[in-house]
């Protein structure tokens, strides 16, 4: 009987908080900006994949929860497929080269990858981040690929650009780069969570429904309609960049609230700027915003941010101390709006960070 290698990773979903939105080349998902996101706890959120290679498989296969994906024609997955056995072939190469015979040939076996999300298909979110990093993540570690992550994180970009993020935990930047190969537009982690322990994401569940317009069908509709774009990727969003970078490193939650509501409103305005316009926010969205609005006022000072990628669901960030105060607001003016928990099985708010806590209404 022949041998079967496997190896499991998990890699966590990221949220943005400084947003991706276009491309200046679709093939390689090279960024028109650079971004920023937060990653979520791996306990809260997250893709499981296992990766197996055997020299009696006969094609390479995919399952995502649970159901067989088409491989052939997806240019991303064959992509990500091709760089990672090509690096595979060249490490088999050096170590032949160096006399070692023993070396499986693993770059030449089809490959059967398996994968799971251990949060709710139906809570509508976003998962490619997760889905791609774990992909490229697992792959990796079955061929022992000497590569780091930020050189992973080219290959995950090249899955879905903001899977490159997922690499890292806590705060990560995703350098947009300015070589045509891409070969410099990776990922690096800004700041470890540990660096700010006290920040928490809540996750507040407006729609289960799929969104209607993709993220990569949205962001080449923006590129060749909105004029605001332009302004965005000139003039606001690398100043933005550094600014959300030193916030970051000094802790400072009110320029960081600051400027992750700013660039969610501006993400969304270059969306509606779009022609046809994109709504990715619904009533509740909205509703979630003025909620944030009135928390901060009564506080008197900002002590929680909204942020919403492509879809209607919020994320809110605060920090721990807060989290009465930010959530309960939330809960109830929210909770009585939408009918949460009559519907739904799980809660709609998923608080992440460092533990899980399901919040009943
Ligand atoms: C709004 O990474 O899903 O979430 O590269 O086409 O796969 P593709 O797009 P994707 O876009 C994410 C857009 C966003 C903002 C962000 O995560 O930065």
């Amino acid at each position: 009987m022949s041998s079967i290698y496997s190896a499991t990773v998990t890699a966590p979903v990221n949220i943005a908080t400084l947003k991706y939105w276009g491309k200046r080349d679709t093939v390689l998902n090279l960024p028109t900006n650079s971004s920023i996101s937060v990653t979520l706890s791996q306990d809260d959120l997250c893709t499981t994949t296992t990766a197996s290679a055997g020299p009696d498989f006969t094609k390479d296969h995919l399952w995502l929860n649970g159901v067989d994906q088409e491989i052939e024609g997806s240019k991303r997955l064959e992509a990500c497929f091709r760089e990672l056995r090509k690096l595979r072939r060249a490490l088999e190469d050096e170590k032949r080269a160096q006399g070692d015979e023993t070396v499986v040939p693993l770059s030449a076996f089809k490959l059967h990858i398996v994968s799971e999300n251990n949060f709710p298909t139906a809570a509508g979110l976003a998962s490619s981040a997760a889905g791609f990093a774990a992909f490229v993540s697992a792959i990796a570690k079955l061929f022992e690929l000497p590569q780091s992550a930020t050189d992973l994180s080219i290959l995950a970009r090249q899955g879905s650009g903001s899977a490159c993020r997922s690499l890292f935990g806590g705060f990560v930047a995703w350098n947009m780069g300015s070589e045509a190969d891409g070969s410099d537009s990776s990922a690096e982690c800004i700041a470890p969570r540990e660096h700010w322990p006290e920040i928490r994401a809540a996750i507040l569940v407006a729609s289960a429904d799929k969104k209607d317009t993709s993220s990569t069908n949205g962001m080449q509709i923006t590129v060749k309609e909105s004029s605001l774009f332009k302004e965005r990727v000139d003039n606001v969003v690398p100043k933005r960049f550094e600014e959300m970078k030193k916030a970051i490193l000094a802790k400072d939650f009110e320029s960081f609230a600051e400027l992750t509501m700013r660039d969610s409103n501006q993400f969304h305005a270059v969306c509606l700027d779009s022609y046809p316009p994109i709504f990715y926010m619904n009533d509740t969205s909205h509703a979630a915003v003025r909620v944030v609005e009135e928390i901060n006022k009564q506080a008197g000072h900002l002590i929680a941010a909204y942020t919403f990628d492509a879809g209607p669901n919020c994320v809110i960030y605060y920090l721990e101390e807060n989290e009465q105060q930010v959530l309960g607001p939330l809960k109830s003016v929210l909770g009585k709006l939408t009918g949460w928990n009559k519907k739904e099985k799980i809660s709609p708010f998923v608080p992440t960070g460092f533990e899980t806590r399901f919040l009943e209404k």
